[in-house]
């Protein structure tokens, strides 16, 4: 069963992919009842058609929607207990019978979440407007097919976004005070590809060089990030799950004003990171350096650029500080400090997350 969203099941690419699978023997459905941030009737419905047609496994075909939907149909089609008792809290992923999970080809369609690379899918819980990590192991896709082409048609929002997501992923878990040199190493370099090639990815998305390079970048984030996440990703999954905002546009809105308010934790590691990047000015420089990238390549500056307000704040607030990903921010996260960098990205003014 190839598992997509309902906007790309109406691409050519889509169409492209059944056409090579029909031409070679295979026989295959398009499960497509996929929104962008799934939610757990999507999953629902998957696993059905999954049971319904006898299928022995799931191509998960797209962006990080699709990729999760289609990595969280082929762990559950065999499960009996309910999927928010796979949360990836503790050892709750001991409570899955291993041996009856669909193996997964995950081709993705976009160059960001690196979800392809990745043991976990995040689907938004309906009664709560969670974002909730479901993880196993054996989510972990057995074959990926990396094809920079498939990410050509990407218009320059989402490659924007998807890159923003890519490169929040680097950069947190290079901050992640956790250690893990190796994922420290693939994320400075994965920060140094985002750099040279997302511009040129959202300025002309057939250059196919640039969309291979982000392709590489983004199953490098989710490598690195292995390490641990921050604060970007605290505030932007609650922001995700209540405004139904773009995940990496989000982080991308989210990032300098992090970055400042983590700077007594990060300012050399971060002089260290604007070198390699030839970056002059130390941890000034690379701040300077983000808020051009984000100007250049689109991403709103404040959170009203996503049509976020105010209204919501304390809601996002303390669920920000019950995010899985909060525990790896460099300086810890207190409802006064979340809500000092949600003011800050509501205001615009990246000084006063300080
Ligand atoms: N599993 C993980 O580790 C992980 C990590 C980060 C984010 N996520 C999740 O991934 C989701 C976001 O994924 P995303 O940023 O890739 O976006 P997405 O999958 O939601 O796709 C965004 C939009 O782009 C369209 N699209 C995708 N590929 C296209 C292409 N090649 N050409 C034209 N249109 C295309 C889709 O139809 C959709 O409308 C969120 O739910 C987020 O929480 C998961
Ligand atoms: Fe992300």
């Amino acid at each position: 069963m190839l598992v997509t969203d309902a906007g790309l099941a109406k691409l050519p690419i889509t169409a492209t992919a059944v056409g090579l699978l029909k031409e070679a023997g295979l026989p295959v459905a398009v499960f497509s009842d996929v929104q962008s941030n799934p939610v757990e009737s999507n999953v629902e419905a998957g696993i059905a058609a999954f049971r319904k047609g006898n299928h022995d496994g799931v191509i998960a075909f797209g962006g990080g929607s699709g990729l999760d939907t289609g990595k969280v149909i082929a762990f559950m089609a065999g499960q009996t207990r309910p999927l928010w008792d796979f949360e990836d809290i503790g050892d709750w992923w001991t409570r899955a019978d291993a041996d009856t999970i669909a193996p997964i080809v995950a081709v993705p369609t976009t160059a960001g979440t690196g979800s392809e690379v990745g043991r976990a899918g995040v689907i938004t819980q309906a009664a709560t407007h969670t974002k909730k990590v479901i993880f196993h192991p054996k989510m972990m896709p057995r074959m990926v097919i990396c094809d920079p082409e498939l990410t050509a048609g990407m218009p320059p929002s989402i490659t924007m976004g998807t890159g923003m997501d890519a490169l929040a992923h680097c950069f947190e878990a290079y901050c992640a005070p956790s250690y893990h040199p190796m994922a420290e190493g693939i994320a400075v370099e994965g920060t140094r590809l985002i750099f040279a090639n997302l511009p040129k990815a959202v300025a002309n998305g057939k250059d196919l060089e640039a969309r291979a390079h982000m392709m590489s970048a983004a199953a490098m984030g989710a490598v690195a990030f292995q390490k641990g996440l921050g604060a970007i990703h605290a505030l932007s999954h609650p922001v995700g799950a209540l405004y139904n905002t773009h995940h990496g546009t989000t982080n991308g809105v989210f990032m300098p004003y992090v970055l400042v308010f983590n700077r007594a934790a990060i300012e050399p590691k971060i002089a260290r990171l604007a070198g390699f990047l030839g970056i002059t000015g130390g941890f000034d420089g690379f701040l300077k350096a983000v808020l051009d990238l984000r100007k250049q390549i689109g991403v709103p500056h404040a959170l009203g650029g996503l049509g976020v307000d105010r209204a919501k704040v304390e809601t996002i607030v303390e669920m920000s500080l019950v995010d899985p990903t909060a525990g790896g921010n460099p300086v810890p996260l207190t409802k006064e400090g979340s809500r000092k960098i949600f003011d800050a990205a509501l205001s615009g003014d990246v000084a006063a997350a300080a």
